[in-house]
């Protein structure tokens, strides 16, 4: 018999341990998503090791590796027939999020992790380094994605569905009762256009993107049967001569790609195609005004500090309102989504 020694007490805490091998605990958490272990789970709970072996392809070794990941991070747990999927990580499933975490998966090992590893060289020059890392000689990571149709796919299934969560909440706490026609500036595969027009009857929205994207948005408006009331037209959002008409213009998880001087930019073209008493409504994940939270905030924000536009962050509340002030724009108004599982936060304000 194997003698066991007596354990002595744990030096490092889990918490630090899982912090500095977290790009490992990523991994695992990748591997059960891709390799289907935590949908087998919830489908077979109690699911025997061998049968897991079986149904995911794996042999001995590689079984027990991710066995002993996915146990070790409480994703999942091991009980007297077999193992089940972890109370988190069922109710993502019940809760009907389990789409998202696949798709945040996906966005973080195919898009987000190969630029990362310039995140320090990125705060030391101030400036999105990472961008090196993807193919092409495009001015943003969305211009280089939209030259690879895979990594396209990828991106725009995130977004998509990161936006339909976000699109709940604008429908839910955003005002329109003045709105007729929004301006949605980069509004990506047109997930947020659709969902506005669809909530609101009267409203009609343009899209404004670069060529590839324009491709996509064009199509998911014609599936979901309002090309009458959404158009999506082809433009650079910095080049100033946005669509006109508009009462609304409308940036949704577009300001935290760029530097504030670039945001003032975006806000004054934004400013000078509304008249007099338009309305310019921000919708994004916040950080809180003295930058110590929330974790969701922080852990977003390398993306966007080292590969996204030109270097930015997940801004606070007052980051943002400050440059509306700055452009001209008055009444700014704040609204916390509170049930939301991500920091999101509207600020509207009027010209
Ligand atoms: C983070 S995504 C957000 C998309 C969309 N607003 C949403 O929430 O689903 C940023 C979008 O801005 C677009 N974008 C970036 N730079 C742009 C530019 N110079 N002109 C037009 N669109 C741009 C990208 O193509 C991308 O779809």
């Amino acid at each position: 018999m194997t003698e066991v020694q007596p354990q002595p007490g744990s030096v490092v805490p889990d918490a630090l341990t899982t912090v500095l091998l977290g790009h490992n605990a990523f991994q695992f958490t990748r591997a059960g998503v891709e390799l289907g272990l935590f949908d087998l789970l919830e489908r077979s709970p109690g699911t025997p090791r061998d049968r897991i072996g079986a149904e995911l392809g794996l042999a001995e070794r590689p079984l027990d590796i991710l066995l002993l990941g996915v146990t070790s991070l409480r994703l999942v747990e091991r009980t007297d027939d077999g193992y089940v999927n972890a109370k988190a990580i069922s109710d993502l499933f019940t809760g009907g999020h389990w789409e998202l975490v696949k798709a945040v998966v996906g966005f973080e090992a195919y898009v987000t992790y190969p630029g990362l590893v310039d995140f320090t060289e990125s705060l030391r020059a101030d400036s999105n380094i990472g961008l090196r890392r993807y193919p092409g000689d495009g001015a943003t990571v969305y211009h280089r994605l939209s030259e690879d149709p895979e990594l396209l796919k990828v991106f725009y299934h995130f977004m998509g569905t990161w936006s339909a969560v976000a699109s709940k909440h604008l429908i839910r706490y955003g005002d329109f009762s003045s709105s007729r026609r929004i301006l949605d500036v980069g509004g990506g595969d047109a997930t947020m256009a659709i969902a506005v027009a669809g909530a609101h009857p009267d409203v009609e929205v343009t899209v404004l993107e670069i060529p590839k994207v324009v491709d996509l948005a064009r199509k998911r408006v014609e599936e979901a049967g309002l090309g009458d009331r959404v158009k999506v037209v082809e433009g650079d959002i910095f080049a100033g001569d946005y669509p006109e008409g508009h009462d609304t213009v409308m940036y949704v998880h577009q300001l935290q790609i760029w530097p504030q001087d670039r945001i003032r930019v975006l806000l004054g073209h934004g400013h000078s195609a509304l008249p007099e008493g338009g309305r310019v409504l921000i919708l994004n994940s916040m950080s809180e005004d003295d930058y110590d939270g929330p974790l969701m905030a922080a852990l977003a924000s390398p993306f966007f500090a080292a590969v996204a536009g030109e270097g930015g962050m997940l801004y606070s509340w007052e980051g943002y309102e400050k440059s509306l002030k700055e452009v001209g724009f008055d009444r700014v108004r704040r609204t916390r989504c509170t049930e939301a599982i991500t920091p999101h936060g509207i600020i509207t304000a009027v010209k």
